[in-house]
């Protein structure tokens, strides 16, 4: 059996996908019980220089020609357009997709699962979360009889080396983002890295297939890492914790308004005793916490050609013996209707620096302020900040509270006259 394969895009990931389907032809034949034929690659200019050596005549402009003729499609062309046409249109022909496009399918992916399950063909999409780490398929499978109630995951690399060095190496965030960008993790517009967007699309992504239920782009709280500061590094460390940009997607069991799930990204405090608070550099994990399985940890390489090949071809292959076998499978379906919770509905810890006057009653004043909005303290720390000036900076750190409570307070504090600034105010996750 022969199955042709039309891929569109031959950038980082795509020109390592090319090379692996005409090097490995053999290995993959056995593996799959087809032959894999590359039928076309689908560029927007076929005399651009590529990664790496590949047959001309390969190439074309044509991906629609491409799409018509093929019995899996692979899309790493990226954006939202001619992406989207492209796969809507392979579906049609009854041909199955792989694609590693997060931003497509944070907006898009339930529409294009169901095209996909009513056509009877296959969509996957596993180099889209967090690169080459399998995590899209021990969620839709491996987990598939068990209940998920957390997923934390660190799904983008230029983020978590920014805020690693700042970590290990006491680097303001202007000198490590200089340095990701040097060492070309990050994008010479890092915007979608550092303002959390990429790792919203993956949030996103990962908790409609953890909750079996459509949860849109739109429904995540998303908040980047630039206000970070070396400052905020340090007094984390002190406290015993580290900073990390999150994608959660938390089940949250309260009364009526306050249940359902809460997808969010943020940078949040880790416990350094916390798995997730052991990856370091570019480094990509997901932590699945299910009610049946117990707590479980993905790691591995996020991004880069090579490793997202890796799981781009591991679809490629399982899709290949579907079709030798006979039926598709299911790709994912919503099964529920979860409600999607507000970030103002979420309950979790908070770390709040404040930088006050350094005078008898103030921090009286301030546990006021906490106690009125029923929110309790767990630790403070006090560090004189201006001794001639008489200003101090407090760090304290709260249990479990409600965040519209918690940004009531925030106001409350920043309204009274002892209070000079709110230095920072981050969610405390992973407990
Ligand atoms: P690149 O930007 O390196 O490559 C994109 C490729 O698509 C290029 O070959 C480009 O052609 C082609 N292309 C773009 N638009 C069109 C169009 N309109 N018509 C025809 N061809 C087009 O992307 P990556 O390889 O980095 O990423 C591909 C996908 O994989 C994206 O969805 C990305 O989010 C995802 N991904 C990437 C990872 C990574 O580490 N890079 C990790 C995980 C997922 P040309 O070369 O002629 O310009
Ligand atoms: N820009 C992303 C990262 C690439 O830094 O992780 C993979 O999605």
């Amino acid at each position: 059996m022969v199955l042709r394969i039309a891929l569109l895009g031959c950038g980082s990931v795509g020109s390592q996908v090319a090379r692996i389907l005409l090097e490995e032809s053999d290995s993959l034949a056995l593996r799959s019980g087809a032959r894999l034929q590359l039928t076309g690659i689908a560029v927007r200019d076929i005399n651009a220089a590529r990664d790496v050596e590949l047959p001309a005549d390969l190439f074309t402009t044509d991906a629609a020609a491409l799409v018509k003729d093929a019995d899996i499609v692979i899309e790493l062309m990226g954006g939202i357009e001619p992406a989207r046409t492209l796969i809507i249109d392979a579906i049609d022909n009854g041909a199955s997709v792989v694609t590693g496009n997060k931003a497509l399918l944070a907006q898009d992916g339930p529409e294009l699962y169901e095209k996909a399950d009513a056509a009877g063909v296959r969509l996957s999409y596993e180099a889209a979360v967090a690169g080459a780490i399998p995590i899209v398929r021990p969620i839709r499978d491996s987990l598939s009889g068990d209940k998920i109630t957390r997923v934390l995951g660190i799904v983008n690399g230029t983020t978590n080396y920014i805020l690693d060095q700042m970590d290990s190496t006491g680097a303001t965030f202007d000198d490590a983002l200089a340095d990701a960008q040097q060492l070309g993790y990050a994008e010479a517009d890092p915007t979608a890295d550092v303002d959390g967007h990429d790792a919203a699309s993956k949030a996103a992504i990962l908790a409609t297939l953890s909750f079996h239920t459509r949860f849109p782009l739109n429904d995540v709280f998303c908040e980047g890492i630039r206000s970070i500061t070396a400052q905020d590094i340090d007094a984390a460390k002190e406290a015993g914790y580290v900073i990390k940009l999150l994608a959660i997607a938390e089940q949250m069991t309260g009364e009526d308004d306050d249940a359902g799930v809460s997808v969010r990204v943020h940078p949040a405090l880790l416990r350094r005793s916390h798995p997730l608070a052991a990856v370091h550099g570019a480094y990509n994990a997901v932590f699945v916490e299910a009610e049946g399985a117990g707590e479980l940890m993905f790691y591995g390489q996020g991004a880069g050609g090579v490793p997202t090949a890796s799981a781009v071809l591991g679809d490629v292959v399982s899709a290949a013996r579907r079709m030798v076998l006979g039926g598709p499978g299911r790709t994912e379906i919503a099964t529920a209707q979860i409600r999607s919770l507000p970030v103002e509905s979420v309950m979790t810890r908070y770390a709040i620096g404040v930088e006050v006057l350094d005078e008898s009653g103030v921090l009286a004043t301030i546990a006021d302020l906490f106690a009125g909005r029923g929110i309790s303290i767990e630790s403070m720390r006090q560090n004189i900040r201006d001794a001639e000036q008489g200003v101090a900076e407090l760090r304290f750190v709260t249990h479990r509270a409600r965040e519209s409570d918690l940004a009531a307070t925030v106001k409350d504090l920043a309204g009274v006259d002892v209070v000079k600034s709110i230095i920072s105010v981050l969610r405390v996750e992973g407990e």
